[in-house]
Parts: C-alpha cells; structure tokens; sequence
C-alpha cells in the first residue's frame, strides 16, 4: 500500500494543505452568479467559501489553496487584508467589527491561487494543485457542500487519515433516487463508521447503483492521486472527473469512506441554500433568537 506516512517512524504525517476548486461557473444561482463568485454568497453573514476555510483551519490546516478561474477575484480579495476598511473601522472605534475584519485571514495562514484555465472537470481541477501541493496527503473541500459538524467535519476526516494512513472520503446515505447527484462507493465495513472501499462510480441511475453511499464534498488525499488524474481520459461530458481518479487509485492503494457525523447543506441548490440559511439564521448569535421567534409566528 503507497500511503503518505513516514515508513521509518509509522508516524502519519498531518494534513497541511487543503485544496479548493471554486472556478466552476454556478449556473444553478444564475441570476446572482452572472457576474460574481458563486462560493461568495453568503449564508447568514459569511460567504460559503469562508465556512470551508474555517472548516480546514480548525482541523489544524493552514495552507488554502485555491483553485481559480474567471469572476473569482472576490474570493482572492476576501483572504486579503482589507487596509481601508480596518483603517475606518480603527478610526471609528468599532473594534469588534475590526476583530471579525482581522480574523477572516489569521495570521498563521497562507493562501495561495492558481488558476484553472479551462473548466475541465473536478478532477482536474484538483490536478492543478499538483504543483503547490506536492509530495504530501491533502485535503479537498468543495465550498457548495456547506458541513456542520462537531468537530468540524474536516477535524473528523484527518483523525481518520491518522488512523487509516489512506485516502479517506466523507459519505453519507442518501435516497436512491439522488444517486445521479453523486459519486457512489461500495466496499465492506472495517469499523463502526468506516468502510474499505472496492468500487466508486459517478453519478449513477438509482437502477444501477451499487449501494447508496454517496460522496460529500470532503476528501483527505494521497499524492498518489495526481498520477492518476493526469493519465486519466476525459470523462462525461469532457470532464476529468476526481470519481474516476479515486477509482485507478484503488488498484494501487487502500481508499476508506468515513461516515462523519454532522449535517450537509448542499448550497449549489436553492432548496439547500435556503435550508442552510434558515439552520444557521436560528443559530445566529446575533438575529437567532429574534429570527426564531418570527419563524414560529408565521408558522
Ligand atoms: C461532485 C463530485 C461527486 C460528489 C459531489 C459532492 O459533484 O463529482 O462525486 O458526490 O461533488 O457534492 P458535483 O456536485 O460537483 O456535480
């Protein structure tokens, strides 16, 4: 097995980095994504993206990389210091506002961008990373899939990783009627919560799926996915999809699909957004309590 560990010392290195492909186009939120970054809306007060960097920083990541593409300079503006706006901030006393300012990008973190110059799939996306990466297991979050979990989910997945020394994948059960959204794993149960994955497929019709396991958008990685990624023949739709990447990996290493505990909002889709919103608006120091108590009036 060509995991990522330390053979001399057994000791499993920690995740560093962690890998963000946010140059897809969002056209399910079209209007509003016409002319600005769909991992820019925000939920209750911050941007999706900002939810899955803070996701990666609590499970001790501090490298973002970010995989970018036209109309995403926001996401770049957004981790960069904002000198005016700290400086009016400073200047009219609103230091908790100049706190929630400042911590956007602690100072232990580095962000760094490359662009995918042609929206050729997820995995290739992922590909692009290869360079800042390198030579070490990292992680992938994809900001529509909105995690609350506690821990955070991607704190959970690298405890998994330590333990395993293997790509772990995050999965949940889903209805079979929904398998044509997802990739869908089999495999046997090593662990109460993990599965030693066989097979994984693409979006498959409910017919033919193999179970109903499905792939959030959460990933612990081996380097040794990019080798398959990059031999890898363009998939449906001309994509070079992450999917068939994970499965040409499986015949050289030991892939695991971890069942986290926590709650998915899939915020591409409307339905999912809004339910985000609604969850975290009740949850909200600020408006939850007044938010709640409107909602049960009009209920
Ligand atoms: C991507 C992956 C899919 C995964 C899903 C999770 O699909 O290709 O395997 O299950 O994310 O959200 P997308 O939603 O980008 O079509």
């Amino acid at each position: 097995m060509a995991g990522s560990f330390d053979t001399k010392t057994k000791m499993t290195p920690p995740i560093r980095k962690a890998v963000f492909p946010i140059a897809g186009l969002g056209t399910r939120f079209l209007p509003a994504t016409k002319a600005s970054a769909k991992e820019m809306l925000p939920v209750v007060d911050k941007p999706l993206i900002q939810y899955a960097v803070e996701e990666a920083y609590s499970a001790g990541i501090r490298q973002m990389i970010f995989v970018t593409g036209r109309t995403k300079r926001s996401v770049e503006d957004h981790f960069d210091t904002a000198y005016e706006l700290e400086n009016e901030l400073e200047v009219a006393g609103k230091h908790a506002l100049l706190a929630v300012a400042r911590s956007i990008a602690p100072e232990d973190m580095l962000c760094t961008y490359v662009r995918q110059p042609r929206a050729l799939g997820l995995g290739h996306a992922v590909l692009c990373a290869r360079e800042l990466v390198g030579e070490e297991a990292f992680a992938v979050l994809l900001a529509d899939d909105l995690m609350v979990g506690k821990p955070p989910v991607m704190a959970q997945m690298v405890e998994q990783f330590a333990e395993w020394r293997s790509s772990v994948l995050a999965v949940q059960d889903v209805p079979r009627e929904h398998t044509r959204r997802y990739g869908i794993v089999s495999g046997q149960a090593v662990a109460d919560n993990i599965v030693d994955v066989s097979a994984i497929i693409e979006k498959p019709e409910p017919a033919v799926a193999p179970t109903t396991l499905a792939v959030a958008g959460r990933y612990v990685l081996t380097h040794g996915i990019f080798k398959e990624l990059e031999a890898l023949p363009r998939g449906v739709g001309g994509e070079i999809q992450l999917t068939d990447g994970i499965a040409q990996l499986l015949r050289r290493e030991k892939v695991f699909a971890f069942r986290y505990s926590g709650t998915r909002y899939d915020c591409g889709s409307k339905l999912g957004f809004l339910q985000a919103t609604v969850d975290l608006g009740e949850q909200h120091d600020e408006v939850g309590v007044e938010f709640s108590q409107w909602l049960a009036r009009r209920a």
